[in-house]
């Protein structure tokens, strides 16, 4: 991910510099900095990043499990935070995270990238401009293979490692996107499993779940890590259809909406023209966003403190599913 975050600094050059990067692969590292015109630092220990007092900002794409002491080190060293999703683990660490990096005062963002699609802040406006009226039901629906991105071995295969599977590495975003265009979710169901398609995996690589919104809203959601032998990109990759009382919008084929308000839609499902997850750009406006929040001291749209809910949703998820029980989702 550091990989795809890095167009976004480049684009950038004058507002940030990247002086140091880590990786305890040093390989790794070694190619990231050759990537740049100022070859920056290369070191192993992420430490050391954080001991350096000419360092402003850390912005964190490591494996779950590190999230959390990375960002309490660095909100203790007084650096600004983007961190790549998922925030946490689970709400506790995500809440000691919040707490660190608030009596330190600094940015804490979390790479919620999708929030930054120019499709999704398009979609948003017309929720707000009521083109569709009150959201009454939303689907959403993700279909990667997980083994097909990654080695055999890899962290994410760890439930200890990634803090869960499909659900927290993945299903998070989609959930996280519903909580920015309807509102906070109230209580989940869910049903999950372990399908074996993606050997050595001991955490849920297939997933449904319903969650009822604060404004009586129903969702629907589907993921799945499984999609073997399923060619990539699926018929629905990344699903989201919402129904609204004056109509409805989806992403079948590209962007669509019906509405009975907005005469240009009125007729039929009619193109928004909106580009279908120019997934690339999003990193751009996210690090923009950051930087932005970094030099107005404005709290980013995916603060780590807004996404203290979108974790409280997660880990209601997995409750849900392990109990049998439908969850109330515990917020902040
Ligand atoms: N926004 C998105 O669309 C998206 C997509 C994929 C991954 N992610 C997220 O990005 C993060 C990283 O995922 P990834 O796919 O890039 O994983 P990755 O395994 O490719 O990258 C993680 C890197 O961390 C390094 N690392 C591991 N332990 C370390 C340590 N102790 N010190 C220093 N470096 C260490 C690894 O060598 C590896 O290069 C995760 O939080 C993941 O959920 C986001």
């Amino acid at each position: 991910m550091a990989k795809a975050h890095l167009p976004g600094y480049q684009a950038a050059a004058g507002r940030a510099e990247i002086v140091m990067c880590c990786d305890n692969n040093p390989q790794l590292a070694q190619d990231f900095s050759a990537k740049l015109d100022n070859k920056p630092q290369v070191v192993t220990d992420w430490q050391e990043i954080i001991a350096n007092p000419n360092i402003d900002a850390v912005d964190i794409c490591a494996p779950h499990f590190l999230h959390a002491p990375i960002v309490l080190a660095a909100a203790k060293a007084g650096k600004h935070i983007l961190l790549e999703k998922p925030m946490a683990m689970n709400f506790d660490e995500a809440r000691q995270m919040v707490d660190a990096t608030s009596a330190a005062g600094k940015i804490f963002m979390v790479a919620q990238n999708q929030r930054y699609l120019p499709e999704h802040a398009l979609i948003r406006d017309w929720l707000n401009k009521d083109a569709i009226g009150r959201v009454i039901a939303a689907r959403i629906d993700g279909n990667q293979f997980l083994s097909r991105a990654y080695p055999k071995g890899h962290w994410l295969f760890s439930k200890a490692l990634a803090g869960g599977g499909v659900i927290r590495t993945t299903a998070i975003h989609k959930i996280d996107l519903l909580r920015y265009f309807l509102g906070e979710v109230r209580r989940v169901t869910a049903l999950y499993s372990t399908s074996g398609l993606n050997p050595g995996m001991d955490s849920e690589d297939i997933a449904t779940i319903a969650m009822e919104f604060e404004n009586g809203a129903i969702g629907e959601a589907f993921f799945t890590f499984a999609a073997y032998q399923n060619p990539i990109p699926t018929a629905s990759h990344e699903l989201v259809i919402l129904y609204g009382t004056k109509g409805m919008i989806n992403n079948i084929n590209g962007w669509h909406m019906y509405s009975t308000e907005v005469e240009a839609y009125s007729q039929a499902m009619t193109s928004m023209e909106l580009p279908n997850a120019d997934y690339a750009t999003s990193f751009v406006h996210e690090v923009k966003h950051f930087l932005d929040c970094v030099e107005t001291g404005q709290e980013p749209i995916t603060s780590g403190r807004d996404n203290l809910n979108t974790i409280a949703v997660i880990d209601a998820i997995y409750t849900a599913a392990e109990t049998g029980q439908t969850t109330l989702v515990q917020r902040s």
